[in-house]
């Protein structure tokens, strides 16, 4: 008999709307010029360019020049921080310890050039706090990076108050947007953003396809020199029919709205499950995402059980080596490594329902039955 497949790992990657496979494919069949050639096929590729670029700038309130595509949110992050501080005379970046690799791994590769890296605790809900960025920065300091959103709890960040402080003190701010897209409001000018990373594929659009933002004025080195396109940012051919797919998915999914599905979802499993633990479950979240643990099941273990009946979740923890690691995130917010590794995320998306969510709790209600009683423990 085959079991009803149920998606609830939007965070990791949201499937494509149609809307956007149909403007990919369009792009792909009828601009398939290279955008850098002057003829009619290249201008009819450089057009669908030019018109996504001003409506991401539009989007997140930048100027159409400000907008980089790149391969992805791995890509914008790390164009922003080799690009700028491969730019700047070594000093100090502050960011938090519960940042996505993609900021933490380059960074890891500056502090062993000799840079100075600061990675900020979030206090217990798994929030930075912006006085401490305040209380690290010094006249060294080079950059601050920051994500807007959590993509394990779906913690929002305090990212306006600390890019007024970046702006005050005339400290370049990063922020890490992917997982705020369509789930919070972007207002590069209200958070005093100098950069702002972006990824399609967790708003509907296709994997990878990104945007850096890149405040006008700011000067970064490339990554990959090259042909000199992106305006010698990022060289490289673009990737139109990714381009237009990331452009037509913009603001088309409203995360936002699936806030009375994750409350009922977690409302539902601290009935059956009381001893379940919701983390940053009384701070601002995205509206989509709930992390929990249910203590004595390990996450990895679930993961499976639940793979098994349909459901596609995701654990906290990350393989690194072979071996299981327990959620950085979890650790940073003071969780004991028992709890991180038996934690899993649930992140919602445009298809889920109730019927999902209560579907999901019973699974884990079962599967922790059948756990037990197999251990001997009932
Ligand atoms: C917060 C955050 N930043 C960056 C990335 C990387 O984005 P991409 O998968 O487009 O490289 C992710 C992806 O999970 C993310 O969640």
């Amino acid at each position: 008999m085959s079991v009803l497949r149920r998606y609830l790992d939007h965070n990791a990657t949201c499937p494509p709307l149609d809307s956007v496979l149909a403007a990919m494919d369009k792009a792909a069949i009828h601009a398939f010029g290279n955008p850098s050639s002057l003829h009619w096929a290249g201008r009819a590729a450089r057009q669908i360019l030019d018109d996504a670029r001003e409506e991401f700038a539009t989007f997140i309130g930048a100027e159409s020049g400000a907008i980089v595509f790149t391969s992805g949110g791995t890509e914008a992050n790390n164009l922003a921080i080799h690009g700028w501080c491969s730019a700047q005379k070594p000093g100090r970046v502050i960011t938090s310890a519960i940042e996505h690799p993609s900021i933490l791994r380059p960074l890891e590769c500056l502090e062993t050039a000799g840079w100075e890296i600061i990675r900020l605790r979030p206090d217990k809900n798994g929030v930075v706090s912006a006085e401490d960025v305040v209380a690290n920065i010094n006249e060294n300091t080079r950059l601050v990076a920051l994500m807007a959103a959590n993509n394990e709890t779906g913690a929002i960040q305090p990212v306006a108050e600390v890019g007024a402080i970046c702006r005050e003190q005339g400290t370049a701010f990063l922020v890490d947007a992917v997982q705020a897209l369509g789930k919070t409001d972007i207002d590069v000018r209200e958070w005093n953003a100098d950069f702002v990373s972006l990824s399609a594929h967790k708003i509907g659009g296709p994997r990878g396809v990104g945007a850096l933002m890149v405040r006008r004025g700011l000067k970064i080195n490339e990554l990959t020199p090259g042909g000199g396109q992106e305006r010698k940012r990022r060289s490289g051919t673009e990737n139109v029919p990714g381009i237009a797919g990331f452009a037509a998915a913009l603001g088309k999914v409203d995360f936002t709205a699936l806030e009375p599905l994750r409350d009922g979802f977690e409302q539902k499993l601290h009935e059956r499950l009381p001893d379940a633990t919701v983390f940053s479950e009384n701070v601002s979240r995205t509206a989509n995402t709930s992390m929990f643990c249910v203590p004595g099941m390990e996450g990895e273990t679930l993961l499976m059980q639940l793979d098994l009946a349909g459901f596609a979740v995701a654990s906290g923890s990350a393989c690194s080596s072979g071996e299981r690691e327990p959620s950085h995130v979890l650790l940073a917010m003071g969780t004991t490594r028992e709890q991180s590794r038996s934690s899993l995320r649930v992140s919602f998306g445009p298809s889920s329902t109730m019927d999902d969510a209560v579907a999901l709790v019973d699974e884990l209600v079962r599967i922790r039955e059948r756990l037990m009683s197999m251990a001997g423990a009932l």
